[in-house]
């Protein structure tokens, strides 16, 4: 019988996860479960620093970007003594099951938690989409809007002055942010983990792009994949474009979720509460073509990356 469970969120923050907390909550109240938010992720989890919730204890925080229960990173949890630790608290404070929401390593923590006896379900709460298995994660279209509107100010200003922006993104290892963004902007150049760095190649189309009558250029780089500095005075040294280096860094992390990621949390949190009251745990709550579902964790980080080749297809046309 499921009387009381808690939520936390974990990782990178990301827009939308309070919308998640939010749906969880009411969800899970209006089925007669007891809520507790967790503060701080699995440290909070692990000290027991934990809060009772009502409905109201969640109100006006639909839009608000960031999480109101804190997130923080703890590698440690890998470590069983800890996770033994944090099944301790749960059990002092009756806590019966967990929605954790967060990226894959969060996801990790709660199938352990489950194998241990407490019932988790992960949401995907990450700006950069690089869970498998679910078409979007919670705050990447938000950050993809945020990525969107930067870019745009740097065409107008670059444009002005016959310039090349060489534009960082986030992304960990994964390369959405930049396809998408690229994409939405009509940049002229992606450099991501799919395609890889070829420093020449790069400086070889600007060239080509200059000679076409263009007068300026976005570059959207995947952070971790180049130094958009060294890039950028390269292209001024080798190119007729003048090379300015942006790197987005945590602006793309904050900001009011947009009106997709309020709904996508939303039955995400929902879906979550229906499958803890189902007995289920070690489960992860995913979106495909339109449909909330659920597969393992197990499976869930075992998936290969999701394949963008028709993405990479397009934007090599549209340049
Ligand atoms: O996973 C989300 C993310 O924003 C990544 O895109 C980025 O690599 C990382 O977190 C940054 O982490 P931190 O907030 O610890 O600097």
């Amino acid at each position: 019988m499921l009387r009381k469970i808690g939520v936390l969120t974990s990782g990178g923050d990301s827009p939308g996860m309070n919308a998640a907390i939010r749906a969880v909550t009411r969800v899970a109240i209006a089925y007669g479960i007891e809520v507790v938010g967790i503060h701080d992720g699995y440290k909070g989890l692990v000290e027991g620093n934990y809060e009772s919730f009502t409905k109201r204890s969640v109100a006006d925080i639909l839009s608000r970007g960031g999480t109101i229960l804190g997130s923080a990173r703890l590698p440690e949890f890998k470590e069983k003594e800890i996770q033994l630790k944090a099944i301790e608290k749960m059990k002092e404070s009756e806590i019966d099951a967990v929605v954790v929401i967060g990226g894959d390593g969060t996801y990790r923590g709660a199938d352990s938690l489950t194998k241990l006896g407490v019932n988790c379900i992960g949401l995907p709460g990450t700006i950069d989409n690089d869970i498998q298995g679910t078409d979007f994660t919670i705050g990447f279209d938000t950050a993809l809007d945020t990525i969107v509107e930067c870019v745009d100010k740097l065409r107008d200003t670059s444009s002005s002055h016959h310039r090349c922006s060489v534009v960082e993104v986030m992304g960990n290892h994964c390369g959405d942010l930049a396809i998408y963004s690229g994409l939405s902007c009509g940049a002229e150049i992606l450099i991501t983990p799919e395609t890889g760095y070829d420093e020449e190649a790069v400086l070889e189309k600007l060239r080509y792009l200059d000679s076409q009558g263009k007068n300026h250029a976005i570059v959207i780089v995947t952070e971790n994949v180049c130094d958009v500095n060294s890039l950028a005075n390269k292209v001024s040294n080798s190119t007729s474009f003048s090379g300015r280096a942006t790197i987005l860094g945590h602006i793309q992390r904050g900001g009011s979720p947009s009106p997709s990621d309020r709904v996508l949390a939303s039955r995400m949190g929902a879906k979550a509460i229906e499958l803890l009251i189902a007995g289920e745990g070690g489960k992860c709550v995913n979106i495909r073509n339109n449909e909330i579902g659920s597969m393992t964790i197990e499976e869930c980080v075992s998936l290969p990356r999701g394949n963008r080749k028709e993405f990479y297809r397009l934007f090599d046309r549209l340049v």
